[in-house]
């Protein structure tokens, strides 16, 4: 069977994709910032004999991902997922949650593109010979609709939006430079989700995102390297 790597795979999006090929029976390495508290994640481990591999990962700490490295050696990865993500302090709903201008937290800001743009151009650079040697030589980069510019009629999200749409120039420059060697790079928008980071009024269910994103990545192919692909089947502008 193929092999995953998916960053961010303790909860939301991450833990919920990760059990849909772990059902499939693909052999998976499963980071997260603290394995030891993961118990979701370790639950799924415990019971897959062997096929989930837990990675301590930050992708803020440029050690952590050398050691990922260290561990995997040569180690094929057909998949390699980007999802590990963050918004900022306050949750959507909160006042000042949709980040509006004028109240920016430049801290928060920098965070923000250290997580979303910085740690998965550095995972990337880590594991692109893993992703070569494999079959399926695909990269999934996690973004957001927030991250399209000519798809934004809302503004707002002046610490999140540029850490996605930087994340965006990075897999588009990826996706040329990469194509040579046979792999796949994709910008990915999962959805407004129900997850910690969308809330409780985000439009879609955990389950219906992670099903739509994986019918998605299902049929994706190096024809299709470069583009900002949606977890309903659609395509976004950027
Ligand atoms: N939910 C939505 O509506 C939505 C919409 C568009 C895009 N997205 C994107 O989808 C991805 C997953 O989002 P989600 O909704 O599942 O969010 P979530 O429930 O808030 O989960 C975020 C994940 O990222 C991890 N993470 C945060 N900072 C990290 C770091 N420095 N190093 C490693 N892992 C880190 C978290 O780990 P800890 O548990 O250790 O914090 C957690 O596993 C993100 O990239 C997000 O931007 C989500």
């Amino acid at each position: 069977m193929p092999t995953l790597l998916i960053t961010g795979a303790n909860r939301g999006l991450g833990l919920n994709l990760l059990k849909l090929y772990d059902q499939e029976g693909w052999t998976i390495h499963a980071c997260c910032r603290n394995p030891d508290s993961a118990a979701d994640l370790k639950a799924v481990a415990d019971v897959s004999a062997g096929r989930v591999t837990l990675h301590p990962l930050d992708v803020e700490d440029p050690s952590t991902i050398a050691g990922l490295k260290i561990a995997l050696g040569a180690t094929p990865i057909d998949m390699l997922i980007n999802m590990a993500g963050y918004l900022g302090e306050k949750a959507l709903r909160e006042p000042e949650g949709l980040q509006p201008f004028g109240v920016t937290d430049y801290d928060v800001m920098e965070k923000a593109y250290r997580i979303n743009c910085v740690g998965p151009l550095r995972v990337c650079e880590a594991l692109v010979d893993n992703v070569e040697g494999s079959d399926r030589k695909t990269i999934i980069n996690i973004s957001s609709i927030v991250g399209s510019i000519g798809g934004d009629n809302f503004g707002n999200f002046y610490m999140y939006r540029p850490s996605k749409t930087a994340l965006n120039a990075i897999t588009h420059a990826m996706a040329i430079n990469l194509k040579d060697r046979g792999i796949t790079v994709i910008p990915f928008h999962p959805g407004f989700t129900k997850t910690d980071m969308g809330g409780p009024t985000a439009d879609i269910e955990i389950e219906d995102s992670v099903t739509g994103i994986k019918a998605v990545l299902d049929k994706v192919t190096i024809a299709d390297t470069g583009r900002y692909l949606t977890w309903d089947g659609g395509e976004l502008p950027w």
